[in-house]
């Protein structure tokens, strides 16, 4: 298996690279921030719990987002390495991915973190707040509240892997395909 972190900021581009990256990979997508909505969207009692957090911009509580991953790990047992977007967020998270992928053999082999200016990341996120329909972007304090809980709470997992030299820096600024070209060359040197 050859397991993924895509690692950075609100509105850094994680979830537009996990697409061309899933694509190209075959590997298996885990975004914490689609499955809190869509459990949202089917109005169940963890959806409603979350959304109390997610519309303030604040993390929501590490034992709700690590029995999400540790189902949707059991619910894909043939997949051939997994991406990681929006999780882990705190160490706490990254202690307790390492301890559930130890179970199945497997680890992160690598955490490919994604930078932009502050700047850059509101003015991508009130754009995409003009059609998106989530609540979380279409207010300025909210979004900046999210950028914050980052800096507070989630910077730290970089840190965490950095201890495991897993960790490679990638310019999250340019265009997708410039963007995309860069993580593709890390993991295929890794890869090869
Ligand atoms: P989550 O859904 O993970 O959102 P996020 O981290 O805030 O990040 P985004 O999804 O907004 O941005 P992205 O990096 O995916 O960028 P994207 O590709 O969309 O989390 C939402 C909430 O859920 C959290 O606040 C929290 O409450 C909760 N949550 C989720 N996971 C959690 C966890 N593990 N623990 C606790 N709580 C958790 O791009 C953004 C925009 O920029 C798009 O419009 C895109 O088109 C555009 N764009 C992308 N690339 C470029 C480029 N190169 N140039 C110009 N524009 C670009
Ligand atoms: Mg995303």
């Amino acid at each position: 298996m050859f397991n993924i972190i895509l690692f950075g900021p609100p509105g850094s581009g994680k979830g537009t690279q996990s697409e061309n990256l899933i694509a190209s990979y075959g590997l298996k997508h885990l975004s914490t921030g689609d499955l809190l909505r869509s459990e949202i969207a089917n109005q169940t009692p963890l959806g409603l719990e979350a959304k109390r957090f997610m519309d303030q911009g604040q993390l929501v509580p590490d034992e709700v987002v690590i029995g999400m991953i540790s189902s949707a790990l059991d619910n894909n047992p043939a997949a051939k390495g997994f991406l990681f977007d929006g999780f882990p967020r705190t160490e706490a998270q990254s202690i307790a991915l390492d301890k559930l992928l130890a179970l199945k053999e497997t680890e992160i082999n690598l955490v490919l973190a994604l930078e932009v200016s502050e700047e850059e990341l509101v003015k991508r996120l009130l754009n995409r707040g003009l059609t998106s329909g989530r609540s979380d972007d279409t207010n300025e304090t909210v979004i900046r509240a999210r950028i914050n809980e980052y800096e507070q709470k989630t910077t730290v997992v970089a840190n965490y892997y950095a201890g495991f030299d897993k960790v490679v820096k990638i310019k999250g600024e340019g265009t997708v395909e410039e963007i995309f070209s860069s993580l593709r060359s890390e993991i295929d040197k890794r890869l090869s």
